[in-house]
């Protein structure tokens, strides 16, 4: 087989093999095709596109490139969710201990933040002694007798991915749906689970800011997850404005607590069980979607959600006491209001404008190197569609550095938009089944 040959194929339209796909993902994996060629054959793929079998076939050469994750020795069939990223989305620690709660067994892989992005783990490590890292052993046997455990993303998960997605960076190939979902896909199914459920964000603060483009996304993935035998579904929803009103990692995990206490944001609570009440049907706790958000919405009222949060941290080495005592979380020495300059009603929160915002505070990363702060970060007071009067609070700013706060009031300002009219969106845009 030469690489040439593949190149031309796709260039001319044609569909690629199971054969010639597995040739070109080995061979750049272990760097006997190089760069260049690649990059021609990324480009041809962009514009040509991918058929449904050379989707499936991209994800599992790449889920086979590296590592896979074993969770046979978890009893259960084993639900993994997944967000393309939002601000402020607090999801991930709100749906573990609900869902396992319930019964499902987690068993979770996450990542740090980027950008204007928060990452679960970040958010977690704001519980003093919290950790991520355990041993094979120590997270089957935590996710068994708690339902519960996450995990740092291991070492040698989906090299090929890595090697792409670093390549398509620089060769203008990132936006190209059957590349973004096979990504996706991979890393997501190398991790070992079962079924997944997927959140597609759209609007300011998502990767695909445009509602049909998420759509498009979230059918592809779907597509790949159950051609390749793993229940896959997604819910497409609103990230025009951020989640729930916290927006920073010790901030938060107290916005976790409040919800798994049932005082949550109304937006994010439903969100959670949403996502949730799949995740239970997926992992056939439930029959229904009905019956399995009857049985988030006890696990909640009973403080059992609550209940499994505390014995997670527990497990992981944290201190349980911040969910009774959230002051033990890291704690910003100044507070700042942002008063509204006018009356009326709010009508746009711009979110990534929002995150961006957060991370000069120094919630989030500028680069891959930076060191985060923990306490600070920013409470929204109003979202899309609540009134307002001139001088009451938009936002609560958490801060460590007075330096930049009055960048970041500026910021906020620029992306909080007060006017006559102003109606929350739709949380739930749609969601999508393999039927
Ligand atoms: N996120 C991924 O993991 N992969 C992509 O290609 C794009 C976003
Ligand atoms: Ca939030």
């Amino acid at each position: 087989m030469r690489m040439v040959d593949i190149i031309e194929k796709k260039r001319n339209g044609q569909e690629l093999s199971t054969e010639e796909i597995n040739f070109v993902i080995e061979g750049y994996t272990n760097e006997t095709i190089p760069d260049y060629q690649v990059s021609a054959l990324l480009m041809a793929i962009y514009f040509e596109g991918m058929s449904q079998s050379e989707r499936a076939d991209l994800t599992m050469a790449m889920v086979e490139s590296g590592d896979q994750i074993d969770l046979s020795a978890i009893e259960g069939i084993k639900v993994d969710k997944h967000s393309t990223g939002g601000v402020g989305d607090t999801t991930t620690l709100i749906l573990g201990p609900l869902v396992a709660a319930v019964g499902v067994p987690v068993a979770k892989m996450s990542g740090r933040g980027l950008g204007h992005t928060g990452g679960t783990i970040d958010k977690l490590e704001a519980v003093p002694g919290f950790h991520v890292e355990l041993s094979s052993d120590e997270f089957t046997r935590l996710v068994n007798e708690e339902k519960l455990a996450v995990i740092g993303q291991s070492g040698n998960l989906t090299p090929a991915d890595k090697k792409l997605y670093a390549l398509r960076d620089v060769t203008a190939t990132v936006n190209s749906i059957p590349l973004i979902a096979s990504s996706i896909m991979s890393k997501k199914i190398a991790a070992g689970a079962d079924a997944i459920v997927l959140d597609v964000k759209t609007g300011a603060g998502a990767f695909m800011k445009d509602e049909a483009q998420a759509r498009e996304l979230a059918e592809a993935m779907v597509k790949i997850g159950n051609n390749v035998g793993r229940q896959t579904m997604a819910v497409i929803s609103d990230m025009s404005q951020p989640l729930g009103f916290a927006i920073g990692n010790a901030l938060e995990v107290k916005e976790a607590i409040d919800t798994l206490k049932g005082e949550g944001p109304e937006d994010l609570t439903e969100l959670c069980l949403v996502l949730g009440s799949h995740m239970v049907v997926l992992s056939e706790k439930a029959k229904t979607h009905e019956e399995a958000r009857k049985m988030l919405e006890d696990a909640i009222d009973s403080g059992e959600a609550l209940n499994r949060f505390k014995a997670f941290l527990k497990g992981q080495g944290g201190d349980a006491s911040v969910v009774d005592d959230p002051a033990k979380l890291p704690q910003a020495e100044h507070k700042i209001e942002l008063p509204a300059k006018s009356s009326g009603k709010v009508s746009r929160i711009i979110a990534d404008n929002v995150g961006t915002a957060a991370m000069w505070l120094g919630a989030g990363r500028a680069t891959k190197e930076s060191e985060i702060d923990l306490a600070v970060g920013l409470m929204l007071k109003k979202k899309v569609g609540d009134e307002v009067k001139e001088g009451e609070s938009l936002v609560t700013i958490y801060a460590n550095d007075l330096s930049e706060v009055e960048k970041v009031k500026a910021k906020l300002y620029e992306s909080i938009e007060v006017s006559s009219e102003g109606h929350a969106p739709a949380l739930i845009v749609d969601q999508v089944t393999g039927q």
